[in-house]
């Protein structure tokens, strides 16, 4: 995942090329109107995303470059391939099976999310690679869609699954397949009932592009980036630790649980600083200190009291 090189200009979308390649909803918050006829709601359901109160209060990331400097390797490997190589994809209809060790297993579809409640988090968001940006993104907390189903005693994870679509995402197609497909990755159930835990379904007040994760994809904003799994298709609870892909592909350099952690370095690279995406240019200009859990220590630390984060990276 680590960057060879920067990205260069030509590789970033301007904003009104991107705003005229996508099926656009502005979202009431963004101006008022619905646009086009979505086979979802967002406008029925009274889609001003209310304010979900975390803002870190830092500038926010330019919208062009946090959606055409992406990782979404069911689209290739490349950063700026989920942009330019996902066009084809149909984010909908789309639905979401939750099951496993749940009272009431059941299939939520994109209107049944939606109305688990909309806010706009503004989060710091850190990827392993050590760059940063800053994303307003709009979600449910994952704890709403995990009351729903009833988990039973026994449940300890969740377990998260992309959808698998050859023939929409190119980056499944080919002979050469850097990844096992489907995507994985899971949450211990405590850290997916997390307040700060969303699954988003928008970001900058409009709905997800398909390079971030259209329909929706999880976010927990003091875990690296590579948490953040894109595009679900099923949310299982299990007793025992579910596989995540970067953890199965390379267990010495992606930990399962990936907190953001400057007193860990990755055995490649330093974790200590990171470069803050956008406003200044990209890499060199912008750097800063890591924070622990990424400056959410004090909601998110008590998760691990006890646990020797340097053996659980
Ligand atoms: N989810 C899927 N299904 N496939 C992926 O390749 N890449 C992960 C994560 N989720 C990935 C994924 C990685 S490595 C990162 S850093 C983030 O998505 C990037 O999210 P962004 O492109 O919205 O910044």
């Amino acid at each position: 995942m680590r960057p060879s090189h920067p990205i260069r200009g030509s590789e970033i979308t301007s904003e009104s090329a991107y705003l005229n390649r996508r099926d656009v909803l502005q979202l009431a918050a963004a101006g008022g109107m619905a646009l086009a006829a979505p086979s979802f709601a967002w406008a029925a359901t009274g889609l001003a995303a209310k304010p979900g109160g975390y803002d870190p209060k830092e500038e926010i990331t330019p919208e062009a470059d946090a959606t055409s400097y992406n990782n979404f390797y069911e689209f290739g490997t490349g950063k700026a391939d989920p942009a330019a190589k996902s066009g084809d994809f149909n984010p909908r209809p789309w639905s979401i099976k939750v099951d496993g060790l749940v009272g009431k297993p059941t299939e939520f579809d994109l209107d049944a999310l939606m109305a688990l409640g909309l806010e706009e988090r503004i989060y710091r968001m850190r990827c392993v690679e050590a760059w940063s940006m800053v994303i307003p993104w709009i979600g449910f907390p994952l704890s709403a869609l995990i009351d729903k189903v009833e988990p039973l005693g026994s449940a300890k994870y969740v377990a998260f699954e992309t959808i698998v679509r050859p023939e929409e995402m190119p980056g499944q197609r080919g002979i050469f397949q850097p990844l096992d497909w489907p995507y994985v990755e899971g949450l211990r159930l405590d850290e997916a009932r997390h307040k700060l835990t969303i699954l988003a379904m928008g970001m900058y007040g409009k709905t997800l592009p398909n390079q971030n994760g259209a329909p929706i994809r999880l976010v927990t904003p003091w875990k690296y980036g590579f948490k953040g799994i894109k595009s679900i298709v099923r949310i299982t609870l299990t007793e025992e630790q579910p596989a995540s892909t970067w953890n199965r592909l390379a267990p010495g350099e992606y930990g399962f649980y990936a907190n953001v952690n400057p007193a860990v370095n990755h055995p490649r690279w330093s974790q200590a600083m990171e470069n803050r995406i956008g406003g200044g240019g990209f890499f060199g200009s912008n750097e800063r200190p890591t924070l622990p859990f990424n400056g959410y220590g004090d909601e998110v630390a008590s998760l691990y009291a006890g646990m020797d984060l340097k053996a659980n990276f």
